[in-house]
């Protein structure tokens, strides 16, 4: 029996995570969860998965949560000490790191410093603090399974291979909803358009940052660490129809993609399974059905965050991390109604061109460069 801890139970990848233990009860169990705000989903997961310790996010939550749960009541903690708990708890072996944006960042690398093998959706921790979350992950013995479908399919590209036979790997873009639309229509680019994804069910973040095509340049950097690759060796390339999630090219010229549905599910239990596989419940896939596959290039000219992350990249120090809390600002202000969508970019560019860099080395540093550029960003809005 595996044990898992989840952090951000509640959200998009926590249900799916939670889809797949229920179809697995002889395999996985929940040792420990952590969410936010919706704790009505979170009373129904406790008494569906009884973990044995709970945290929330804020203290408030915690009465909410005795007063539903009665005698069925796990152990219960809050706020970034309490989800660092659930992190490091002794039974955990997996920790499905799900929580959205920066806020995974601190739980995440508990996890790894207690040795906890770590199923990443939260790219963002990644992108904060990349060289330090491998470099802790390779000190504790740490696997760090990647639970985004594009870098769960290079993962899976690579097995068995030497890296020093990898020319680069290709990261899939479904292109957002805004993929044909013209740049003086982005401008006026609504919250509500832009939440629709056509093809995968996801939080509200990830979503706009699918729009933007900033999730993509966060991948980039994301396969970055992952994959010690540098930023001229990892392409991207738009995919409306989401069947092949990415590819690895080899320097013999052969590529190898892995492909499927787009559901989550397979990536998460693909993670969880590690390094065997299990069912995921996810429908199975009828080339013959799927039609057409496309390829094209990305426009970094009506989408220029692709371009920006590019830039952070390259830039490295502490950029990365600015780009993205400059992002996650610019992202709750779009959504807030406070900023155009064209606006998203042209913050997140305004904040790195404010930024002067350092290179961090400790935790802090990068929390300290994160809560530069979000004080940054929020006045620039102002
Ligand atoms: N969704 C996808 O298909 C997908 C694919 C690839 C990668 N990812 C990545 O996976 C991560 C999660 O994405 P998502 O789509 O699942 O997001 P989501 O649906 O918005 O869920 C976010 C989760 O984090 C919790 N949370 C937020 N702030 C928290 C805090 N300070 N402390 C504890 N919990 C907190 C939320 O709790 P409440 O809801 O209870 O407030 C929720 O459980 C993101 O980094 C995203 O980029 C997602």
């Amino acid at each position: 029996m595996k044990s898992i801890a989840i952090l951000g139970s509640t959200g998009s990848i926590g249900v799916s995570t939670l889809d797949v233990v229920r179809q697995h009860p002889d395999r996985f169990s929940v040792a420990g969860m952590a969410a936010g705000n919706n704790i009505g989903l979170l009373v129904e997961q406790i008494r569906e998965f009884r973990p044995r310790v709970v945290s929330v996010r804020d203290e408030s939550s915690v009465e909410a949560l005795r007063d539903a749960l009665g005698k069925e009541c796990p152990e219960l903690l809050h706020g970034t000490e309490g989800a660092c708990a659930v992190a490091a708890a002794e039974e955990t072996e997996l920790v499905i790191s799900a929580i959205v944006g920066a806020a995974g960042l601190v739980p995440t690398v508990t996890a790894i410093r207690a040795g906890k093998h770590i199923g990443l959706a939260n790219k963002e921790t990644m992108v904060v603090a990349g060289r330090l979350v491998s470099d802790l992950a390779r000190q504790h013995g740490v696997e760090i399974i990647p639970v985004d479908s594009e870098h769960s399919a290079i993962y899976q590209s690579l097995a068995g291979h030497r890296h020093e036979d990898v020319l680069r790997v290709i990261l899939t873009a479904s292109g957002g909803p805004f993929l044909n639309t013209p740049a003086e229509e982005i401008r006026k680019v609504l919250p509500e358009q832009a939440l629709k994804h056509p093809k995968w069910n996801m939080g509200a973040k990830i979503t706009i940052d699918s729009a933007t095509l900033m999730n993509k340049g966060l991948e980039v950097i994301e396969a970055h660490w992952l994959f010690d690759m540098p930023a001229d060796r990892i392409g991207v390339v738009v995919h409306p129809q989401s069947i092949i999630h990415s590819m690895v090219e080899y320097i013999d010229g052969c590529v190898m993609a892995q492909l499927g549905v787009p559901d989550m599910r397979a990536p998460i239990a693909y993670a969880m399974a590690w390094p065997e596989r299990c069912p995921s419940g996810i429908d199975r896939l009828d080339l013959a059905k799927s039609g057409t596959l496309t390829f094209q290039e990305p426009d970094t000219e009506r989408f220029p965050s692709l371009r920006l992350a590019y830039e952070a990249l390259k830039a490295a120090r502490t950029y990365p991390a600015v780009l993205n809390a400059a992002n996650e600002i610019a992202v709750a202000a779009f959504l807030d109604g406070r900023i155009g969508f064209t606006g998203i970019p042209e913050l997140v560019d305004r904040t790195m061109q404010a930024h002067v860099a350092w290179e961090p080395v400790e935790l802090d540093e990068y929390i300290q460069a994160d809560q530069w550029a979000r004080k940054t960003a929020g006045k620039l809005i102002a």
